[in-house]
């Protein structure tokens, strides 16, 4: 039986049921967080949680719960379902009413979690993956975590009918995110990434990867970069909750760099994976 979260209860998947004009499903009025489970413990829930918090209030969506209370909720569900490796998705949107754009007055927020086991992507992580450059045709608010995802699905079923795993996007030539990644590349030893602006999501799995570099002295750089700095890169990594640090050795049909997974990239894998042990225990 599988047992998902309904409005704060734990309740069988069966018996969760959102109204048809629930503005999540109408409008993708809301938000969500991903977060991953090691040894059935989350990893940087707090920050995630945060997350969460300024993307609704950056929308206006009231969340009904203190952080830590909803910590504690999604690892009862976590302890019910027993998961051991997996994740946790949740989401609250603005709740139903009639369909009109205003915000309604008075509705409650629907909120939804459930778990999925997964392992974590040993081969990919090993090999690396391939990636393909497109233009990034989203909004502007690309640093709020919310439902809609049109333009970041459009994106990645390109890259999938490129026989790829991410869309690289870029505007006017410069290089934002993917389509549920965050990139960076290496030039001479230093990480450059997009700053954490309007036009990226700020990733957890980008702060834990840049604190990494902080701690391990390897020169960072926020900036915008372009997609020739990207093309000439000596390395190229994506980093996500379910992706960890995930190489690129192939971009746009060119190989990247040597064509395997460069040293500063195996580096960040490697304090990526320390840090997971520390916080949910030896892998
Ligand atoms: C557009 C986008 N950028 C970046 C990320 C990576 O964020 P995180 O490391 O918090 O998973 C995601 C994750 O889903 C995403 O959807």
């Amino acid at each position: 039986m599988e047992y998902v979260m309904f409005n704060g209860e734990i309740v069988e998947r069966k018996a969760a049921a959102v109204d048809i004009e629930d503005r999540g499903y109408q409008f993708g009025d809301g938000i969500y967080e991903v977060i991953r489970i090691y040894n059935g413990l989350m990893f940087t829930a707090e920050e995630h949680l945060q997350r969460l918090d300024e993307s609704a209030a950056s929308i206006g969506i009231e969340i009904p719960y203190a952080r830590e209370d909803l910590q504690i909720k999604l690892e009862s569900l976590i302890a019910h379902n027993g998961v051991r490796f997996g994740t946790v998705y949740l989401q609250f949107t603005r709740g139903n009413a009639p369909r009109k754009h205003p915000f309604p007055v008075g509705a409650a927020p629907t909120f939804v979690a459930y778990t999925r086991e997964a392992g974590r992507p040993e081969e990919k992580l090993q090999s690396g993956v391939k990636t393909i450059l497109i233009e990034d045709i989203r909004w502007l608010r690309c640093d709020i975590k919310s439902l809609n995802l049109l333009g970041n699905l459009l994106a990645n079923q390109k890259a999938a009918e490129a026989g790829c795993d991410e869309a690289i996007q870029h505007r006017d030539g410069k290089v934002t995110e993917g389509s549920h990644s965050n990139v960076s590349i290496v030039k001479g030893g230093t990480v450059i990434t997009h700053p954490a602006n309007n036009y990226i999501l700020n990733g957890i799995s980008r702060r834990v990867m840049l604190e990494i570099c902080r701690k391990e002295g390897i020169p960072v750089e926020e900036r915008v970069f372009s997609v020739a700095e990207l093309e000439a890169a000596d390395e190229v990594f994506l980093t996500g909750t379910t992706i960890e640090v995930m190489p690129v050795i192939e971009h746009d049909g060119r190989t990247v760099g040597n064509g395997v997974p460069g040293a500063v990239t195996r580096k960040l894998q490697q304090e990526f994976r320390t840090e997971i042990e520390k916080q949910c225990g030896a892998l």
